[in-house]
């Protein structure tokens, strides 16, 4: 088995500052780490659930991919992602699968993880995110 744990559940909001209080206030939850991934073009907000997070993520710019999601479906779940010790190792795993690679090699993610992303078409509607701590 490649994958050790749910790292984190990705949520697309518009008001990054409105889902933070809106977790606090239904669950008491704090936010553990905040991050913006110019890269990706989003601004991310995890809290931590056991060893796993859910990830708020809005868009910082209108060409990001949460830009276009939101456009496109509205807010929700946008991604699971899933962490693997060794995620060139779970790309090739998945590719030899039959999945559909959207990163072609491992690169780096937030809090300083290596991630690479596959696309919901081949993984059964799901964008799954490999992540290495
Ligand atoms: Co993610």
């Amino acid at each position: 088995m490649l994958l050790t744990e749910i790292d984190h559940i990705a949520i697309a909001v518009h008001d990054l500052e409105a889902a933070i209080a809106y977790y606090a206030e239904a669950f008491g939850a704090e936010v553990a780490h905040r991050e913006v991934v110019d890269s990706d073009g989003v601004e991310e907000a995890l809290v931590k659930v056991a060893d796993s997070y859910i990830q708020l993520t809005t868009a910082t710019r209108d060409d990001s991919p949460i830009a276009k999601f939101l456009e496109k479906r509205g807010e929700g779940l946008h991604h699971v992602g899933y962490r693997v010790d060794d995620c060139a190792a779970a790309l090739a795993s998945i590719i030899a699968a039959g999945g559909r690679a959207i990163d072609e090699a491992p690169r780096p993610g937030s809090r300083g993880t290596t991630v690479a992303f596959v696309h919901p078409k081949g993984s059964f509607g799901t964008l799954i995110e490999l992540v290495q701590e």
